[in-house]
C-alpha cells in the first residue's frame, strides 16, 4: 500500500508512480520500481515569476574558511587505520561492504573494543545478531571487545533515538540492510529502505559528531540493494574482500574523502579474530609450490607491492566449450591471455579445461597480472617448472598484438621481488618485449614438436 509520504521510482528511467507496479509505465521494464520517501515540494518561488524569496548568502573565500582539524580516532587495527587514512574522522560515515561471512562484524567488533579500551565511548548496533551471539563472538576477540555496549535492534527510530541519547564517539551499525524505517512500506534491505536508513543515520551522525561505521552486504555480483546506492552518501567506502573459506582477506578503500584510495590492508582470519598480515609477500612466496603451472606475480595492491603465487592447471576436457575457471582474477582477462598465447606465442590450450587461481584467496585487479596468468598457463601446458633455484617472478600487461606493455610502479615491484631473492624477474623491457620472448625466457625454447 502506497502512503502519501512515499513514491515509487523506476531505477531504469526514473519515472515516478504513486503505486507499486510490476512493470514501469515509463520504460516498460519489469521490477524496476522502488519505494522512496517523497521529497518535500520546494516552498515558494516555483509558481509564477520564478523569483526565489530566500535572501542571498555571502560566499566565503576558501582561505578564510575555518577548518577544524579533528584528531583521528585510532581503531588500534593498524591496517584499518591506514586504509582509513590515519583513523576514523569524528562525525564521518564509513561504509564497510563485503560478502556475508567475510569478517565485517569481527573487524568492527575488534575496532570498537580497541576504541572502548582507549577511553572512547562506543556503541555496537546489530540488526543481524542477538546480543548473546555478539557476546559469543566478542569472547574470542582480544582487547576490550567485551566492554562494548550493544543494542540488538532493527527499528530505525529506536536506533536513532539511542544514538542521540548515548552520543557515542564511534558507532557501528551492522548492517544497513537489516534496519527498517516504519514510515516506508518496502521490506528491510530494499533500495528505498536502505537509502532512507543511511540518510537518517547520516543526519544524526553529523549533528552529534558520531563517527559511524555502516556495515553493508554485497553479493558476489555486487548487485544487492544497498551499498551501491549509498556510495555518494558516505564519506568513505571500504571493501572487504577474499574468499570466505580461505584465510586471507584484503581491505581497500574505494572512496575516501579524508585519505587516499591507494592503501590496502591484508588480514588473516584466525580462531581469535582477524590478525593483520604485515609480511604478506613473505607468506605467499614461502607457500609458493614451484610446480609446473606456478609463478609468482609481483603485484601492486594499491600503493603497496605484494608478491602472490598464480597457479594454472590445464587438463583435457570432455566439455564443449571447455571450462575456463578463475579465482582471484578477471575471467575476461584469462580469455584474452589465452587468445594471445595461442595466436602469438604458439601455446594453445585448445579444448582443454583451464583453471587459474591466485593462491591465498587474494583478488588481483590490475592488468599487470596478465603476464603471470600467461606464464602459469604456458608452464602448465608444457609441464615445465619455471625457475631453477628460486621461483620466477613476473609482471606486465599483455597486449592484443602479443606485445608486453609496461605497468605502473615497475621499480617497486622489482624491489619487492629482490627483497625475497626472486630471480629473474620477467617484465616488459628490451629483453622481453613480447609475450613470446617472455615465455621463452621463463620456460626455455620449446621442444621441437611444439610449433614455434
Ligand atoms: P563475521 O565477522 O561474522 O562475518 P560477516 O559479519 O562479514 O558476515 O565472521 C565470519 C566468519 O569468521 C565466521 O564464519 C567465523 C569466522 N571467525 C573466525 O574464524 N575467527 C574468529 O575469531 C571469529 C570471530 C570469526
Ligand atoms: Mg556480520
Amino acid at each position: 500500500m502506497a502512503r502519501a509520504t512515499s513514491v515509487f521510482v523506476c531505477s531504469s528511467c526514473a519515472a515516478e508512480t504513486p503505486r507499486w507496479m510490476g512493470q514501469c509505465p515509463g520504460c516498460g521494464e519489469w521490477n524496476t520500481l522502488n519505494e522512496e520517501a517523497k521529497v518535500k515540494p520546494v516552498a515558494a518561488g516555483g509558481r509564477g515569476g520564478g523569483a526565489t524569496r530566500a535572501a542571498a548568502s555571502r560566499p566565503t573565500r576558501l582561505s578564510d574558511v575555518a577548518a577544524e582539524r579533528h584528531a583521528r580516532l585510532k581503531t588500534g587495527i593498524g591496517e584499518l587505520d591506514q586504509v582509513l587514512g590515519g583513523g576514523l574522522v569524528p562525525g564521518s560515515l564509513v561504509l564497510l561492504g563485503g560478502s556475508p561471512g567475510i569478517g565485517k562484524s569481527t573487524l568492527t567488533n575488534m575496532a570498537l573494543g580497541n576504541l572502548e579500551g582507549a577511553g572512547h565511548k562506543t556503541l555496537y548496533i546489530s540488526g543481524e545478531e542477538s546480543a548473546a551471539q555478539i557476546r559469543l563472538r566478542a569472547e574470542r576477540l582480544p582487547g576490550a571487545a567485551l566492554q562494548v555496549p550493544v543494542l540488538a535492534e532493527t527499528d530505525l527510530d529506536v536506533v536513532l533515538a539511542t544514538m542521540e541519547a548515548e552520543a557515542p564517539a564511534v558507532c557501528v551499525v551492522d548492517s544497513v540492510q537489516t534496519l527498517h524505517a516504519s514510515d516506508l512500506t518496502g521490506a528491510a534491505g530494499s533500495v528505498g529502505q536502505v537509502r532512507e536508513v543511511a540518510d537518517r543515520i547520516t543526519r544524526v551522525a553529523k549533528q552529534r559528531n558520531i563517527a559511524v561505521l555502516l556495515v553493508g552486504h554485497v553479493t558476489k555480483e555486487g548487485a544487492l540493494a544497498g551499498p551501491r546506492v549509498l556510495e555518494h552518501l558516505v564519506d568513505c567506502v571500504l571493501q572487504f574482500e577474499g574468499e570466505r573459506e580461505r584465510t586471507y582477506r584484503t581491505l581497500r578503500a574505494l572512496k575516501n574523502r579524508f585519505g587516499s584510495t591507494n592503501d590496502v590492508g591484508v588480514f588473516e582470519m584466525r580462531s581469535d579474530g582477524l590478525v593483520e598480515v604485515q609480511d604478506a609477500s613473505a607468506r605467499f612466496v614461502g607457500e609458493a609450490t614451484r610446480a609446473p603451472g606456478s609463478v609468482v606475480l609481483a603485484a601492486m595492491e594499491g600503493s603497496r607491492p605484494l608478491l602472490v603465487e598464480v597457479q594454472a592447471l590445464v587438463s583435457p576436457s570432455e566439455l564443449v566449450p571447455p571450462r575456463r575457471v578463475v579465482n582471484g582474477i578477471d575471467r575476461n582477462r584469462l580469455a584474452l591471455v589465452l587468445a594471445v598465447l595461442a595466436r602469438h606465442a604458439g601455446i594453445g590450450a585448445g579444448t582443454s579445461d583451464v583453471f587459474v587461481n591466485v593462491a591465498g584467496g587474494v583478488r588481483i585487479d590490475e592488468p599487470g597480472a596478465d603476464l603471470a596468468v600467461a606464464l602459469a598457463v604456458a608452464s602448465a601446458v608444457r609441464g615445465v617448472t619455471m625457475g631453477e633455484l628460486a621461483p620466477i617472478a613476473c609482471f606486465g600487461e599483455v597486449g592484443l598484438t602479443g606485445e608486453l606493455r609496461t605497468v605502473a610502479h615497475a621499480d617497486r615491484r622489482l624491489a619487492e621481488a629482490a627483497k625475497f631473492g626472486l630471480k629473474p624477474v620477467i617484465a616488459p623491457g628490451a629483453e622481453t618485449p613480447s609475450l613470446r620472448a617472455a615465455v621463452r625466457a621463463a620456460l626455455g625454447a620449446p621442444p621441437s614438436r611444439v610449433a614455434a
